[in-house]
């Protein structure tokens, strides 16, 4: 295992059979070659031609995940975006701690999906999510009420609003006041919707990974006039 990627020892999650599986899917990592083919490096950005490639969320991003959503009782999550189901293990995992829930998942790709429901079935998690196949800008408007909280990874797009961006503003208004937002590519226009005091979240940045902003919902966004 890349020694990056290796779970820290005395991480939250204790359940054998989930943390085998996030053994195995951390040991099988991969990413494209460094020539100019990933997704932020020009060439193509199209989610289907990366099919085969998880870019997954660090271990200590996962624990922390779990911790949160363990500390406050999350019942109902989102995860954008899920492609091969890592951090839908650590949310899963915490809403099953907790007494139940559901951990509400996007993702474009639908052979990433099915990878994902493999890896939930294998961990005892798969009751917990609902996985939803499409486009999150569609898929995530209607949580269907209040979440607890959510993930905003993210996917480079050639131009305009990031894709953060724009699942933050579809998201935020569905989060629960004193609801966690977790971002992990600082893409600079999510950050500046975050930090933005009328947006009515408050937020710092942890030193994992390039920089992992954490936000916390502490009021309804001010109308505009
Ligand atoms: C960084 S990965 C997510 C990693 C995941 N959170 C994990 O821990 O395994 C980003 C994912 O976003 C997906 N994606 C890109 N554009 C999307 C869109 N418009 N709607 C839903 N998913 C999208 C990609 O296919 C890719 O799997």
């Amino acid at each position: 295992m890349h020694p990056d990627f290796t779970p820290s020892a005395s991480g939250p999650i204790r359940d054998p059979r989930i943390l085998s599986v996030i053994e195995r899917m951390n040991a099988s990592r991969n990413r494209p070659p460094r020539d100019g083919l990933g997704p932020d490096q020009g060439s193509t950005r199209d989610p289907q031609d990366f099919a085969e490639f998880g870019f997954s969320i660090h271990p200590d991003q996962g624990d922390l995940i779990y911790l949160l959503c363990r500390g406050m009782g999350a019942r109902r999550v989102v995860d954008f975006a899920t492609s091969v189901g890592m951090s839908a293990i650590y949310f899963a995992a915490a809403i099953r701690d907790n007494g139940g829930g559901q951990m509400i998942g996007a993702e474009l790709v639908a052979s990433k999906v099915e990878v994902a429901r493999r890896n939930l079935t294998d961990a005892g998690l798969a009751e917990y999510a609902d996985i939803r196949v499409g486009d999150a800008r569609e898929t995530l408007r209607d949580l269907g009420g209040p979440v607890d909280f959510a993930l905003i990874d993210g996917w480079p797009l050639p131009e305009g609003p990031s894709l953060a961006r724009q699942v933050i503003e579809i998201v935020a208004p569905q989060l629960r006041i004193g609801g966690y937002i977790l971002n992990d590519n600082a893409e600079p226009d999510f950050l500046d919707y975050i930090r933005d005091p009328a947006n009515g979240f408050i937020s710092v940045t942890l030193p994992i990974k390039r920089g992992t902003e954490l936000a916390l919902k502490v009021a309804e966004p001010a109308k505009a006039a």
